[in-house]
């Protein structure tokens, strides 16, 4: 190549003097990208003890959860007290106790069983009602005698049959002679009249609605529109079929109030048709209050998060206090 010509090149930037020094139809090299340095991760960022103490308090962290869940909230029962005003009960005699319980899912007479014996025994309660579950699988038939026979209720103790109860026909078999002799007057598909120093109560019960055994027309018959009237049903599915029935308050169960809860995002699970009632007081249409108990039991997993077992001590008081009825009715957990 001429001079100038190497001139002009050189000019343009190409550097072809280069390539024909290395020689006639060799390639020519490939520009070298720029390094690209790697950005800084997780391992680079902290230190190798900083993560192994991350881990190990997330391991402590699920094991302090499964402990809770599985070891001691299904053992660690909640006492809820709440007070409900009956217009139709006398302003002027004293208060009646009624404590409600539902899935007791007894397999034997274990700690949980013997602490609720004490603290229902304890509350010395005019009147308590068990709405339905009682027993699950191969229930011990002494033990459910022996729980439901010790407690002790000064007008009455009344019970419904749950789901589980029909599950493995316990309610064909052994159950019924054994709530008989436990003093406990089973409601399936009936209802007494029950007379107290502050009026008459009249508490009917259904057989269980889960499994299509209630009859809700037959629960009713005799029931007087002047008497309180408390229905009894394993599930608060029933308050949607109540209609004009002169029913003041329904009692349910079956929920066990999703027996695993979220913070902030409540119950994940509960059985079909049971929302928005899962655990707690409610008002319903046609002027009905509405009461869940959460469960003393468990079913299918013995587990419970955020959702201890539940005895509720519920207060009926005659009259209504100055005002209007109030909404918000609980007044203490224990
Ligand atoms: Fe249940």
């Amino acid at each position: 190549m001429s001079r100038r010509g190497q001139e002009a090149d050189t000019r343009a930037g190409v550097t072809l003097g280069e390539d024909e020094e290395q020689g006639e139809g060799a390639a020519p090299a490939p520009a070298r990208p720029a390094p690209v340095r790697p950005g800084p991760t997780l391992r680079s960022r902290f230190p190798r003890r900083l993560r192994v103490l991350a881990a190990l308090a997330a391991l402590a962290g699920c094991a302090a959860l499964g402990i809770d869940a599985f070891l001691v909230e299904p053992g660690w029962i909640e006492v809820v007290r709440s007070i409900e005003f009956v217009p139709s009960l006398r302003a002027s005699a004293p208060d009646l106790l009624l404590v409600h319980v539902s899935d007791t899912h007894i397999r034997d007479l274990g700690p949980r069983e013997r602490r609720a014996i004490r603290i229902v025994n304890a509350a010395q309660p005019d009147l308590i009602v068990i709405t339905g579950d009682i027993v699950h699988g191969e229930s011990d038939p002494l033990a459910v005698e022996a729980f439901l026979g010790s407690l002790r209720a000064r007008y009455g103790k009344f019970l419904v049959w749950g789901n589980h109860d029909h599950y493995r026909k316990t309610v064909e078999g052994w159950a019924p002679g054994a709530v008989s002799r436990a003093g406990f007057v089973l409601l399936n598909n009936a209802n007494r009249r029950v007379d107290t120093p502050a009026g008459r109560i009249d508490i009917a019960g259904i057989d269980d609605p889960v499994t299509g055994h209630d009859n809700l027309k037959a629960a009713m018959v005799g029931v007087s529109r002047r008497d309180f009237c408390i229905l009894l049903s394993h599930s608060p599915e029933i308050v949607r079929s109540i209609g004009n029935w002169d029913i003041d308050m329904v009692l349910a169960g079956h929920t066990h109030g999703g027996q695993v809860r979220l913070p902030w995002l409540g119950a994940i699970v509960v059985p079909f048709g049971t929302r928005p009632y899962v655990e707690g007081w409610y008002d319903a249409p046609g002027d009905v209050r509405v009461h869940v108990n959460q469960g003393l039991g468990w079913s299918y997993l013995p587990v419970r998060f955020l959702c201890r077992p539940r005895l509720d001590l519920i207060t009926l008081r005659g009259g209504l206090p100055a005002g209007t009825r109030p909404r918000a009715s609980i007044v203490g957990r224990s």
